[in-house]
């Protein structure tokens, strides 16, 4: 589908609610198909990545309704079985479904194959399989992609030292650490997202957390409800958006604030943008806020690295947007990782937004940007069937002088069906 967006003249007002945390979404229905009883999950993401893992954990054998569009039922007796051992378990676009469910999966006593769609193929799988092959799993694969072929085993603690801070390996690590036997340490540069340890703790499981370092021992969850908080992701487009667009002011209520998850709201206010937090308080172990987003006329460059980098790692496209109107030269870097996305974010991202306009270059682990740009659109752009970039371009059309046109566009569904209607409703 060719979306095509036009600069907005009046500003966004109002207000809306971000939908549901995909992270967390995802981590509710493993965590909850691995505990023993009946639980709800409130506010499931309705993104095709998180239907992806409902799917997958229903083939195995966990009973998972929707009791409504939002809410899930499901009821486990704490034990996986996989009743066709030969037929793939599709994981579609998602990594996080492949990666977690690969350390599920390798201590379990049967056996599994995991499948993705194209660009999940190509997306590295050697993150998880050196690491779990350590403590015991058998894992084939082809030169380190998927499929994934999983024998399952027995499997023994390790103390591993990851090279990358990444959620989706220290979590995989993790859940192959609930079945193993004796302790698994998993220890990262820099703390990447913690949902699975906060959810653990929250579900029972035995689980120390130091800064970069986790710890944990062969557990049983216990079954309880989990309310899923906004997706601060999905929110930074509405941020942007609200400091670039002449004249906006508007609220974005429910927003997840975790510690691990806000390296935009830093960033923001590293460049002089008008935001508060207001209304904070505790769902389930996460924090929320609203977020007032105020025009911001006089944005300021900074530079972004090192630590920075895995709590805004899915924000660095929209944080190119906001770097075109931001007075000076914004350096991203140390993000090598974005390469490895569900497209190469550094390549792509750079060649469409030199096309709308900015001056952009790339470098081997990040961007530069030279700002404050006036972006011209009058353009075709392709998302490269990468949700984040599709929503970042749609933004950027948002302050281009003439219109542009994002092909592929309905794979923002990936990730927020809901975006382009949550854009109206604040008058885009
Ligand atoms: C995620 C972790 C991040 C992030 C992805 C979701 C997760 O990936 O980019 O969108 O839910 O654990 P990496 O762990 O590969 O950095």
């Amino acid at each position: 589908m060719i979306k095509t967006v036009r600069k907005n003249t009046k500003g966004l007002s109002g207000e809306i609610v971000i939908p549901a945390d995909k992270s967390v979404s995802h981590r509710a229905v493993m965590l909850l198909s691995l505990a023993k009883g009946t639980a709800y999950v409130r506010n499931f993401s309705s993104g095709a990545d998180c239907k992806s893992t409902l799917e997958l954990y229903q083939k195995l054998g966990v009973e998972i309704n929707y009791v409504d569009e939002k809410i899930l039922k499901i009821t486990s007796n704490g034990k996986l079985f996989n009743s066709n051992t030969t037929e793939p378990l599709y994981c579609g676009n998602s990594g996080t479904t492949m990666r977690l469910t690969c350390g599920v999966l390798a201590g379990q006593k049967f056996n599994s194959i995991l499948i993705g769609d194209e660009s999940l193929t190509r997306r590295p799988m050697k993150r998880i399989i050196e690491p779990l092959s350590l403590m015991g799993a058998k894992i084939n694969s082809n030169e380190f992609h998927a499929p994934l072929s999983i024998r399952g085993s027995n499997l023994y603690g390790i103390d591993y030292h990851s090279a990358i801070s990444s959620a989706q390996v220290k979590s995989s690590i993790i859940l192959a650490g609930l079945s193993a036997q004796g302790k698994t340490t998993y220890t990262e540069p820099f703390q990447s997202r913690n949902h699975t340890e906060l959810m653990l703790k929250y579900l029972g499981a035995e689980i120390n957390t130091h800064e970069n370092s986790t710890e944990i021992i062969h557990s049983k969850l216990e079954a309880k409800d989990i309310e899923v908080v906004g997706d601060i992701s999905s929110a930074s487009f509405f941020i942007v958006g609200g400091l670039v667009v002449p004249n906006s002011n508007f609220i974005i209520r429910n927003v997840g604030i975790n510690p691990t998850r806000t390296g935009i709201i830093d960033v923001v206010q590293r460049m002089s943008g008008q935001i508060e937090l207001m209304n904070k308080r505790e769902i389930g172990g996460e924090t929320v806020a609203d977020i007032r987003v105020i025009y911001s006329e006089n944005l300021k460059s900074c530079t972004i690295s090192g630590n920075d980098i895995p709590r805004l790692i899915d924000e660095l496209p929209i944080i190119a947007v906001l770097a075109t109107q931001a007075e000076g030269k914004t350096i991203i870097k140390d993000a090598q990782d974005l390469r490895n996305k569900e497209a190469d974010r550094i390549k792509c991202l750079v060649s469409e937004l030199k096309k709308i306009g900015a001056e952009i270059e790339e470098i081997p682990d990040g961007f530069v940007i030279y700002g404050k740009t006036q972006l011209k659109g009058n353009v075709s752009v392709e998302s490269f069937h990468d949700h984040r970039l599709a929503m970042s371009f749609y933004v950027a059309g948002l302050i281009s002088e003439k219109e542009i046109a994002i092909n592929n566009f309905e794979w923002t569904n990936i990730s927020f069906p809901e975006f382009e209607q949550l854009f109206y409703k604040i008058n885009a």
